[in-house]
């Protein structure tokens, strides 16, 4: 068969809608998908026996080594809520404080925090077919639910773009306001450090870890990047904002925060280091401020991020070790450094 035909054949297979609701891009490689796709659902069936045998009887999940591995290769999305409800504490949280989520709706309202919660409602997952005012049930509503009772929660935080990515993706994956919230307040509250109040100061700290992590393990990269003088914050501070919401495929993402919710904030670095690293020279053939731009965004397209099964095993070989101590380490001298500077 001609390309041209194949890519036709497999536009007819291929819903234009995927699973989660959102409508696939003009520019979906629909051959490619079809053919990682029957790989992978080779894989992902294997994956949900075994998940099947080792969830058979246990109400919760709890962390262990054995469920570490099994989450580095994937949780079957039937299992997802489940199994990020247990390793990230959120399950436990909800049942310490029953009816908690529902008096914080009842509650005094915020007219600051509605209003800017509501603002953000049109601009979450214009693509995403459940976001719509049509849909039945619509979840702009669960959405909304969800912000203004974290933002009442915690005060200090209150609401901040990219919280609606977050809890629309939570939203999507747990189809439960309540379990929603929870979940984001295990991430917000407790795996990211400080990314969402109001200096955002544990979010630019990251960025600076990054750099750091950069500088040591691809140092060709930090040169282009200092000899240009682009921030990292500049090319990389969506990615941590958004837990690559937006920015890499949903399948991928989805196997990323499974790790996330696990083991927590340094997958971020193993993910942002990958990606760097998988196109080092390609980043390296830019001359020009706006050129290194253009590459980064480039980077999270393609077959290498689609392939979320080879990307996760990619994520913990390429960029070799990567300790909590050195992160600790290094965020307390970055941090004091962002200080100085005010
Ligand atoms: C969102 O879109 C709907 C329908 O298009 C519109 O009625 C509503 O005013 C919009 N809300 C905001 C806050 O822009
Ligand atoms: C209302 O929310 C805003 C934004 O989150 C916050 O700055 C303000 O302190 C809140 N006001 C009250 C009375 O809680």
């Amino acid at each position: 068969m001609e390309p041209s035909e194949r890519e036709e054949a497999a536009r007819e297979r291929v819903p234009r809608i995927d699973p989660y609701g959102f409508e696939r891009p003009e520019d979906f490689d629909y051959a490619a998908y079809e053919e990682f796709f029957s790989t992978y659902l080779v894989i992902l069936t294997r994956r949900a026996i075994k998940w099947s045998k080792l969830l058979k009887g246990s109400s919760s999940v709890q962390k262990s080594m054995r469920v570490k591995r099994y989450i580095r290769k994937g949780v079957p999305l039937e299992h997802r809520a489940r199994v990020w409800m247990g390793v990230s504490g959120a399950q436990a949280q909800m049942e310490r404080n029953p009816g908690y989520y529902h008096q914080l709706l009842q509650g005094e309202r915020n007219n600051t925090l509605e209003e800017a919660i509501r603002t953000d409602m049109n601009r979450t997952f214009p693509d995403n077919v459940k976001f719509r005012r049509s849909a039945d049930p619509c979840l702009q509503k669960t959405l909304y639910n969800v912000l203004l009772a974290y933002g009442h929660h915690n005060q200090g935080v209150g609401y901040c773009q990219g919280m609606n990515f977050i809890a629309g993706y939570l939203i999507l994956i747990t189809k439960n306001e309540e379990e929603s919230f929870w979940l984001l307040d295990a991430l917000v509250g407790r795996i990211l450090p400080d990314y969402y109040s109001p200096e955002m100061l544990g979010l630019k700290t990251d960025q600076e870890v990054l750099g750091e992590l950069v500088r040591t393990k691809l140092p060709a990269v930090a040169a282009l990047m200092d000899g240009h003088g682009v921030l990292w914050t500049l090319v990389v501070s969506r990615w941590f904002i958004c837990l690559f919401v937006d920015i890499l495929p949903v399948e991928t993402v989805l196997r990323i925060w499974d790790c996330l919710f696990n083991e927590g904030s340094k997958i971020i670095f193993r993910v942002a280091l990958t990606l760097i690293k998988q196109h080092q020279a390609f980043i390296l053939e830019a001359t020009s401020f706006a050129d290194i731009c253009e590459k980064f965004k480039e980077i999270t397209k393609g077959s290498f991020v689609t392939e979320c099964h080879t990307f996760m095993q990619k994520i913990f070989s390429e960029p070799g070790s990567l300790s909590m101590t050195t992160i600790t380490r290094l965020r307390e001298s970055c941090r004091a450094k962002l200080l100085v500077q005010g």
